[in-house]
């Protein structure tokens, strides 16, 4: 008989986490890359893809704007774009499932080219707000339709003669920004966009590796980045990094799982992704990075995570870009810390695949965590590595929230369950593979 249940997992206090935990490719910069891609006429090969269902949905919708799209049997990608400009209309709706970037920033690389098309999404992603990028698309000449709030379903119609703009974006957020940027290829001149959050720079990055004009400047505490449009981007060869954001996982687990000693090869340290690993040094982690080096225009390194006894802190507000999907999981390491950790400036967790800090709260209550909830984020009260559990906690329809909890019972001294596992694949399919073989005790059992 075949079951529409979504699939539980369990995890249970586990034994010493021993090995080396090779995370997949960065979600981010495998999205960037299948979209600039599609954007180049030639040849983009990409190493290290995340192949995980989030990024291999851009990678359908990039074949449905005509670009090729192929995996080669040694792993490898290859793209064939059909150039800045170039995009054919879709022939049918284009569903980016549960990802956020994904559908954000391909409405940015279509706006200033004259189709149309229809973006939608799985239960999540329809419930995510779209405004913040589509009214600023209007600005080089695009048009929409989209839902009451503006959700999708959405129908963008490209702008048939784009002009450059100058836009300053308010929210904290990578997406709205990188949208911008692609927008940008396809309008004549250069168009700027501020930010006073300095969010995650990989769209810049990769840009300039595809031989565009990006300048950025210092700006009332933020920046502004210029970019030059209507440019050929130049074929390129793309290496993506282990994603810290999935690295996260396994990090914390060794540090709350006693007697744990692990490695994590070749991650991604972008400076504005590693605000996690800042904050876990703070709170005492024995975390070591070896061989910091340079990767294709990006930072990497090897992390060594053991064992730790972590105290509580007051998590500086301002680091929240630089570690915003790492949230969910720090608070696992807050619960099993001594003292209170204080989390704020958490307002852009409400609209990630779930609300974030309604979600957080709720489960390390359900796992018998005290913990106060504020407007903009929280105050966890350490257990001191004792957290009771024996609950199954909801997931939301959110991987992060999933396999943050399922960290949490590692350590916990009752399992820990989560009600739908399924999500995980969205960002990290290997993740209950990878913990096992360190010595995680997963499993679907109640
Ligand atoms: C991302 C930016 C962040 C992050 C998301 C990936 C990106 O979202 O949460 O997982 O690749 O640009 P926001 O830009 O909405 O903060």
């Amino acid at each position: 008989m075949v079951s529409s249940e979504p699939p539980p997992l369990t995890a249970r206090r586990s034994g010493p986490l021993r090995g080396a935990a090779a995370v997949p490719g960065d979600k981010s910069i495998s999205h960037r890359a299948l979209i600039l891609g599609a954007l180049t006429a030639g040849r983009t090969t990409i190493s290290g893809m995340l192949e995980a269902a989030d990024v291999l949905n851009t990678a359908e919708v990039m074949r449905q704007f005509g670009a090729e799209v192929t995996r080669e049997p040694s792993g490898e990608w290859r793209g064939w774009g059909r150039g800045v400009g170039g995009w054919a209309e879709p022939a049918a709706e284009l569903d980016f499932g549960n990802s956020g970037t994904g559908a954000r920033l391909t409405m940015g690389a279509m706006a200033t080219t004259p189709i149309s098309a229809v973006f939608t999404g799985d239960d999540s992603l329809r419930k995510r707000p779209m405004k913040r990028v589509l009214e600023p698309l209007t600005k080089f000449g695009a048009t929409y339709e989209a839902r009451d709030g503006g959700l999708m379903p959405v129908r963008l119609t490209g702008a048939d003669r784009p002009i450059c703009i100058g836009y300053e974006v308010t929210v904290a957020s990578a997406q709205v920004k990188s949208a911008l940027l692609l927008a940008a290829l396809g309008a004549p001149g250069r168009t700027y966009v501020t930010q006073k959050a300095l969010t995650r720079d990989h769209t810049e990055r990769m840009l300039r590796a595809f031989g565009a004009e990006v300048s950025v400047a210092p700006h009332g505490g933020g920046e502004r980045i210029g970019v030059m449009g209507e440019v050929e981007l130049r074929p390129t060869e793309i290496s993506v990094p282990r994603d810290p954001s999935s690295a996260a996982f396994p990090l914390v687990a060794a540090l709350i799982v006693p007697g744990s000693e692990i490695s994590i090869p070749g991650v991604l340290l972008n400076p504005r992704r590693i605000g996690l690993i800042e904050t876990l040094l703070e709170m005492g982690a024995d975390i070591s990075i070896q061989d910091h080096r340079d990767s294709g225009g990006e930072e990497i390194g090897d992390l060594m995570a053991r064992h730790s006894t972590l105290q509580g802190i007051d998590v500086p507000p301002e680091r929240a870009p630089s570690m915003v999907d790492e949230y969910p999981v720090l608070a696992i390491a807050a619960a099993n810390a001594s003292g209170r950790t204080i989390l704020r400036g958490l307002e852009e967790l409400r609209v990630k695949e779930s609300d974030r800090l309604s979600a957080i709260v709720e489960g390390l209550r359900v796992c018998g965590v005290q913990v106060e909830s504020l407007e903009d984020g929280m105050v966890i009260h350490g257990r001191s590595g004792e957290i009771p559990g024996g609950a199954t906690v909801a997931t939301h329809l959110d991987h992060r929230i999933a396999m943050s909890f399922l960290i949490a019972g590692l350590a916990s001294r009752g399992p820990i369950g989560v009600d739908d596992a399924s999500m995980i694949s969205t960002s990290f399919p290997e993740f209950e593979t990878l913990m096992r073989s360190l010595g995680a005790e997963l499993g679907s059992a109640p």
